[in-house]
């Protein structure tokens, strides 16, 4: 992981700041994490011991999925929904990041717009200022899965990759992120506020009630509750909604895609491979599959 990037985090044991030597991050105050041979770097607190992220089988069938693009529409939105930024070094943070499918697309962009300098052909959101002034993007993947971190080490040397719990205090440092991305994942309003930089915008992505839903009982999937926009809110005190957008396709998806996309879900934990297998049969093949999801940016009231 480089070194700017260890510069972000800090201490879950004391919460000063890290720096990398060598191969170790450190704090102020001694307390030492080696970088795992992957390269990414565990900061779970100790208390967070035995919580359980997505399983190897699951972040596998994720990262399949995800490969196959009938996600891209959510990460087009994601990349439509970036507000102006203005830092030199652009820093996103993904909480629950998975296989930072989403991080990476959102920094490829904003690398492209880096590139094109104040080029018309990329999202006007986008703030555009002469190129030689702008630093690359840089991210932060967050997830409480080594299986997912493992991933994430590999995807981008601008990702660095970190296992940590949504649902403690995030090993990152104050006010150091302009756009925190949290898709399907915990959300934990107070980190995520301490993180963003004053002004940073949150970028959430929600399932709509007709996510999935060809898919939800015949598969015995956890459906989405009509109660999920109130949910949404409550979740997210001390934000303001400032923008959403609807995001909806049809997948038209064979066995093995449907296989990779209960894989990948919670389900997954519920439902015994041969059981899901068999279910799978009685569908059509292929089947069309509705995505179908909320985008939102909240900033902080
Ligand atoms: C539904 S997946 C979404 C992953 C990724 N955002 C994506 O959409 O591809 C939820 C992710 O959150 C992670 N996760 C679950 N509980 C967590 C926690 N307490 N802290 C951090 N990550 C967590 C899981 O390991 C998993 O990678
Ligand atoms: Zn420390």
């Amino acid at each position: 992981m480089r070194a700017d990037l260890v510069s972000v985090l800090r201490c879950p044991v004391c919460a000063d700041g890290l720096e990398l030597t060598d191969r170790t991050a450190r704090c102020g105050q001694g307390h030492a994490y080696d970088l795992a041979k992957q390269g990414y770097l565990n900061l779970l607190p100790s208390a967070s011991n035995g919580i359980e992220g997505d399983s190897a089988e699951m972040v596998e069938a994720r990262s399949v999925f995800l490969a196959q693009g009938w996600y891209e529409p959510i990460r087009e939105a994601l990349i439509e929904s970036l507000p102006p930024i203005t830092s030199a070094a652009p820093l996103v943070v993904e909480v629950g990041a998975g296989t930072a499918y989403y991080l990476a697309g959102v920094l490829e962009a904003g690398n492209k717009q880096h590139a094109e300098g104040a080029s018309s052909n990329v999202p006007s959101a986008i703030h555009t200022r002469p190129a030689a002034q702008l630093s690359t993007w840089r991210g932060i993947a967050v997830d409480v899965s080594r299986y997912a971190a493992r991933r994430a080490a590999k995807v981008d040397a601008a990702i660095g990759s970190v296992v940590g719990d949504a649902w403690r205090e995030l090993p990152v440092r104050d006010g150091v992120a302009d756009v925190v991305l949290d898709v399907f994942a915990p959300r934990n309003a107070g980190e995520m506020a301490r993180v963003l930089t004053p002004g940073g915008t949150l970028l959430v992505v929600t399932p709509n009630q007709a996510h999935l839903g060809e898919l939800i009982d015949v598969l015995g999937m956890v459906s989405v509750d009509g109660e999920k926009e109130r949910r949404l809110v409550e979740s997210l005190a001390g934000f303001d909604r400032v923008g959403q957008r609807v995001v909806e396709s049809t997948m038209r998806l064979d066995h093995g895609a449907i296989e990779q996309l209960v894989g990948m879900t919670p389900s997954a934990r519920h439902v015994d491979k041969q059981a899901r297998s068999e279910r799978i049969g009685v569908l059509a093949d292929p089947t069309d599959v509705t995505l179908s999801v909320t985008v939102s940016s909240w900033r902080t009231a």
